[in-house]
């Protein structure tokens, strides 16, 4: 299977993954055979990508880190904390926890941890799918880093209502196409604190958990909101989830601009943001999440253009590809296949659409 721009499908192709929605139902099944109509369903669901079967993908096989069920009962979970929470009451978060533990335990009978940027996202449902991708993410760094069980817990639920604030913050705000005045981003802010507040009056959040609404915009260079703290005065936690924030905004198509590859956003992560993040955070979250994700296309410095299809361990810009376009963009009828961790003289230039 490989992952595609629903742009460049061809009519008659198989889904080689179910695609779910926020309410839990499913917008269309894996095995289908996809029709124009529904890629326009898809469309106006606001996905635009998805996992294909065909030729050149044949024996690749991606998998999310945790069960696709899982993740599905997840956002589903998300979406109706946030959408039922009552100002005037607590927040119920006892099904968060339970849902928390299921992760952590999937994520800990997993012997190779490794985030694929395998879902399927949809700029409808994004609110909801990316407090669940924050919490996975956030857990993969914190099993990195040795948290013990007590700790997972609190990230993870944390990590899930990070964003809970943003309740509190008005709807043409957060969904303004264009770029926000000064005034409105000092509106948006907020959500730290709302967020903070929302969860500490909460029975049995841990203030750990709340202090992640509070800090997830704090940079580690003390550039960041509410508090411009710095370095080891912003919560490990709160460290942690800002990390996987960022990760999963950049590679998320938002109303107001396009996604950036993961590859992108490694660098940005790594190099050119760097300062805003716990180093120690980073060298945990690099391990885990692939730059060049299964299934995905490649440049090569050949100009040839390639699908991953195999990572090696600890050599994550040097996974097994199988060459599909020569240096002419000529589709190959026999597909070669080439280890990087055994070619110096090859290098992946950029990530790309096959
Ligand atoms: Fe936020």
């Amino acid at each position: 299977m490989r992952r595609v721009n629903i742009d460049s499908i061809q009519v008659g192709v198989k889904l080689a993954r179910t695609i779910f929605n926020s309410d839990g139902g499913v917008l269309l099944t894996k095995g289908v055979e996809l029709k124009e109509l529904y890629v326009e369903k898809l469309r106006n669901h606001g996905v635009s990508e998805v996992y294909l079967e065909d030729a050149i993908s044949e024996g690749v096989y991606v998998k999310d880190v945790i069960h696709d069920q899982t993740r599905n009962e997840a956002v589903v979970l998300a979406k109706n904390t946030m959408t039922n929470y009552n100002f005037s009451s607590s927040l119920d978060v006892k099904n968060v926890k339970i849902m928390v533990n299921s992760i952590i335990d999937e994520l800990l009978g997993n012997d190779d941890i490794l985030y694929n940027l395998s879902e399927i996202k949809s700029v409808d449902d994004y609110t909801f799918e990316h407090s669940v991708n924050v919490c996975i993410l956030s857990l993969i760094t914190g099993i990195g880093l040795g948290f013990d069980i007590t700790k997972l817990r609190e990230l993870g639920t944390g990590a899930m209502l990070h964003d809970i604030g943003k309740l509190c913050i008005p709807q043409e705000i957060l969904k303004k196409p264009s770029q926000l005045t000064v005034d409105e981003f000092e509106e948006i802010k907020k959500h730290t604190i709302f967020g903070y507040e929302i969860l500490k009056k909460s029975e049995k959040v841990s203030l750990v958990s709340a202090y992640i609404a509070f800090g997830h915009h704090e940079r580690f260079d003390g550039s960041g909101y509410p508090l411009q703290l710095k370095n080891e005065n912003i919560q490990l936690c709160a460290r942690i989830a800002a990390v996987a924030d960022v990760y999963d905004a950049l590679t998320s198509d938002r109303v107001y601009r396009k996604k950036l590859r993961p590859n992108e956003v490694y660098e940005y992560i790594t190099s050119l943001g760097a300062n805003h993040f716990d180093p120690r955070v980073i060298e945990s979250f690099v391990k885990y999440v692939t730059i060049y994700p299964l299934g995905t296309g490649v440049l090569l410095n050949t100009r040839e253009r390639a699908l991953v299809i195999h990572h090696n361990k600890n050599l994550p810009t040097r996974p097994v590809i199988r060459i599909v376009y020569d240096d002419n963009m000529k589709k190959q009828t026999i597909l070669r296949e080439v280890d990087l961790s055994e070619q110096s003289n090859i290098f992946i230039v950029d990530g790309c659409e096959l």
